[in-house]
């Protein structure tokens, strides 16, 4: 499967998916990685690993639907089967996102259906949730709003803060986003296209 991954910054999921491959344990080829920002360390991390890398800066388009049409007129270019988004930061148009629906998934650090958007983790400690987590789910036009595939679970620890809570999550999103996407390349897990046809992951 080849696939492409969007981030806006730091990349630790990207890197989580590229140590996975080479691990032996994501049969994946990265077709490209793009940002909304060229100074993004997700793009100086797939440059380093070889991987096609690419920035769009919004500020040079004249609306979000201009900007999400270049971006997905370049994600066609790469004959990507899989789009993932591993901390991109922008709301994608729903538009220019419909031929991709069924095939891109994204990482939020929440048990979703809670706590979609920013501030997830002091949103979880402020409402003394029990526990927290992420999840992986398909990218709808709403935000953070598509059907979940999977989610990783931690126990929020009495003395915990917004940071301790996020550094103690981020490392099960590590490998959260690695599994399912290694599910979708062997085949096992179903994804659709958005005419509802079954496509092979393994393509
Ligand atoms: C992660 O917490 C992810 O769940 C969220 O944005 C953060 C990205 O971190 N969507 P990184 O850029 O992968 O390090």
């Amino acid at each position: 499967l080849r696939i492409a991954v969007l981030a806006s910054g730091r990349g630790s999921n990207l890197k989580a998916l590229i140590a996975a491959r080479d691990a032996g344990a994501l049969p994946v080829e990265f077709a490209a990685a793009g940002s909304d920002r060229a100074d993004a360390d997700a793009l100086r991390l797939a440059r380093d690993a070889g991987i096609p890398a690419f920035a769009l800066d919004p500020k040079a388009y004249a609306s979000r639907r201009d900007f999400d049409r270049e971006l997905f007129r370049r994600l066609d270019a790469t004959g990507a089967g899989l789009l993932v988004l591993a901390g991109f930061m922008r709301v994608l148009d729903g538009e220019a996102l419909k031929p991709w629906v069924g095939r891109t998934i994204n990482i939020h650090p929440s048990l979703l259906p809670k706590y979609r958007g920013l501030h997830t983790h002091r949103r979880a400690l402020a409402a003394g949730d029990a526990e927290h987590g992420a999840s992986v789910h398909y990218v709808t036009a709403e935000l953070d709003g598509g059907p979940v595939i999977a989610q990783a679970r931690i126990a929020v620890r009495p003395d915990d803060d917004e940071h301790s809570l996020a550094q103690r999550l981020l490392a099960e999103e590590h490998r959260l986003l690695p599994a399912v996407v290694a599910l979708i390349a062997q085949g096992r897990l179903a994804y659709l296209a958005p005419d509802g046809a079954a496509l092979d992951g393994r393509r």
